[in-house]
């Protein structure tokens, strides 16, 4: 075991819906010596000039990948208006809150968002709907030249419009606070560089340039110069950055961590609360079963290219890694079998937690012997 990550300087401010957008400024995380540099890649952090080329460039050459990537929530994370399921699935929604009426509604291929007090009316036209509508869905709009997180989200579970999460659940005091909250520039930036590819580049946005959705080159880094290397016959992998190369607590405290959020930011996630949940590098961090090791980082479990897998017995194979089963020894570690069950290890020991404010529940990655009627453990 190597010695677990302190926390790195942090600025921090505060998000509605993800809770809490991280803006990570001037403080470099500890630099990946072993790669080289065309591996070095740090999704949140696009340097200013990069030009990236598009998923449909990967095709030729990464037909399975291509086609199985599509499927993703991640691909999903931010819907084109034109073509959203959610909004198209759901042509009209509505909701009131004290005085004000809340619709969204569909109209061809575009969707509105207004709200009213009986006397004015805000109304404009979805731009950015983030988010795959797995939990929910909320919007991005823009209003007088500035833009605005929606006050008010879609929730799956309730196929519904409610508060989005981080929003004050009381009545807004104006129409101005009942159409949504102000996004500041770094906010913004945060947001679009989640949720999409190429919006924003050296910190600054570039909305021209935005690909819905997280993009084989948020992970990969700019395609342009592989594609060119691999054409003049050089191998593949000296030229693109492969996080499947990186080290346990690199790959997950901080390359997937860089949009899940992970242990760097601790003081900050615990003080959430329950809301931490979410937040699955910092969770996992907490588990006995955590170390540097390869067989518990992110792509243990998940296949960044395959939709999510939701049976239980999937993950079984990734426990018997390190546990033994009942006289079976494990594949490479030592750890105790379970007294209890011998599969679907999962369904137990990885809780599904329910965010009331989200209305969906959460796998809490904080693999643990669960208590009946524990506290959740912060
Ligand atoms: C002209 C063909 C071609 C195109 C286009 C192409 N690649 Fe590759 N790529 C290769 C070859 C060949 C390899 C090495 C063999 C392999 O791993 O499949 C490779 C390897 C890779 C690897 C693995 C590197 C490693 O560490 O082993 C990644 C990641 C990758 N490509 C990503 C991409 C992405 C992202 C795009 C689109 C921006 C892309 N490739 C476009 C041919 C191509
Ligand atoms: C550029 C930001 C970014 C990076 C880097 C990133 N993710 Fe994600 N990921 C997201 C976003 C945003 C979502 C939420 C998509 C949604 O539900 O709309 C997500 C969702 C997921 C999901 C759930 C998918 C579903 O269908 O619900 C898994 C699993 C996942 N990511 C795994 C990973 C792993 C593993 C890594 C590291 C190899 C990683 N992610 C790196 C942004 C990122
Ligand atoms: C630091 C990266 C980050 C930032 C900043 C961020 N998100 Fe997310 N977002 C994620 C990840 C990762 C997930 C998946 C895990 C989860 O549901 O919390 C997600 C999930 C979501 C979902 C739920 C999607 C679903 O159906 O599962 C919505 C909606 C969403 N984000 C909207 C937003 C909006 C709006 C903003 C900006 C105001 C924003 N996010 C900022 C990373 C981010
Ligand atoms: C959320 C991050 C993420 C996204 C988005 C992503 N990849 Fe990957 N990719 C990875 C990781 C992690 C690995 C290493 C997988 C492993 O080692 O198990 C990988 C590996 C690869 C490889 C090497 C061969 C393999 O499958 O292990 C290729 C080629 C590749 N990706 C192409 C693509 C293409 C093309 C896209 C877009 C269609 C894409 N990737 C999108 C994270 C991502
Ligand atoms: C030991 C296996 C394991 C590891 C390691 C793991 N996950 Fe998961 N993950 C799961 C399981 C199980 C689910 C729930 C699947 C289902 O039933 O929907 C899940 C679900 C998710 C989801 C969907 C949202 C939710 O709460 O259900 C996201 C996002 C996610 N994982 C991200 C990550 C990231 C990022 C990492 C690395 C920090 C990671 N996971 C490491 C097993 C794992
Ligand atoms: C990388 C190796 C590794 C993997 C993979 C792994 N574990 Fe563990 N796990 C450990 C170690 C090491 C311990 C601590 C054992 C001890 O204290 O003797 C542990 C402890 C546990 C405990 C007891 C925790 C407690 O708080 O007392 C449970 C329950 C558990 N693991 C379940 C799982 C399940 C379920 C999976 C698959 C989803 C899994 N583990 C995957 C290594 C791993
Ligand atoms: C039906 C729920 C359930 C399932 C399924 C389950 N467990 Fe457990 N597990 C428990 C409970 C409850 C305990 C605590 C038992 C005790 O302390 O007497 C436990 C204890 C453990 C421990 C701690 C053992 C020790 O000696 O400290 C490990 C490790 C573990 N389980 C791993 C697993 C693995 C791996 C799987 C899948 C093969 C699994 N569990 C499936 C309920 C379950």
């Amino acid at each position: 075991m190597t010695p677990r990550l302190k926390g790195s300087t942090l600025i921090l401010c505060v998000s509605a819906l993800c809770v809490l957008a991280v803006i990570v400024i001037a403080y470099g995380r500890p630099v990946v010596t072993t790669q080289s540099a065309a591996q070095k890649w740090n999704p949140r952090r696009v340097p200013e000039g990069t030009e990236f080329i598009g998923d449909q460039a990967c095709k030729e050459c990464h037909k399975k990948a291509f086609a199985q990537f599509a499927r993703t929530g991640m691909a999903l994370a931010m819907e084109p208006v034109a073509g959203s399921k959610v909004l198209a699935e759901n042509p009209k929604l509505t909701l009131q809150i004290g005085p004000y009426s809340y619709e969204i509604k569909r109209q061809g291929k575009q969707s509105f968002y207004s709200v009213t007090d009986g006397k004015d009316t805000i109304s404009v036209p979805i731009e950015y709907a983030l988010g795959q509508g797995r939990m929910g869905q909320t919007y991005v709009l823009q209003h007088n030249g500035n833009f605005y997180e929606s006050r008010v989200s879609f929730y799956d579970h309730i196929k519904a419009l409610d508060f989005t999460i981080g929003s004050p659940r009381t009545v807004p005091a104006t129409l101005d606070q009942a159409f949504g909250r102000q996004l500041g520039a770094r906010e913004l930036v945060s947001c679009f560089g989640c949720h999409s590819n190429g919006a924003t580049t050296g910190q600054k946005l570039q909305l021209d340039k935005l690909a819905h959705g997280v993009r084989c080159e948020s992970c990969h880094g700019p395609g342009g110069p592989h594609v060119a290397a691999v054409k003049a016959g050089e191998p593949g992998y000296k030229s693109v950055f492969n996080p499947g190369r990186l080290g346990g607590d690199e790959q997950t405290q901080q390359f997937c961590a860089s949009c899940h959020r992970g242990n760097e930011e601790f003081s900050m996630l615990q003080s959430v609360g329950m809301n931490n949940v979410r937040f699955q590098p910092y969770r996992i961090f907490h588990s006995k079963c955590y170390s540097d090791d390869r067989n518990i980082r992110c792509t243990a479990c998940h296949n960044p290219h395959e939709p999510l897998r939701e049976d239980a017995a999937y993950y079984d194979s990734r426990c018997f890694q390190c546990h033994s089963l009942k006289d079976q020894p494990a594949a490479q570690g030592s750890a105790p079998s379970c007294p209890v069950a011998t599969k679907e290890c999962v369904s137990c020991h990885m809780p599904k937690i329910e965010l009331k404010t989200a209305h969906f529940k959460f796998t809490d990655h904080y693999i643990r012997v669960v208590k009946p009627d524990e506290k959740y453990p912060n």
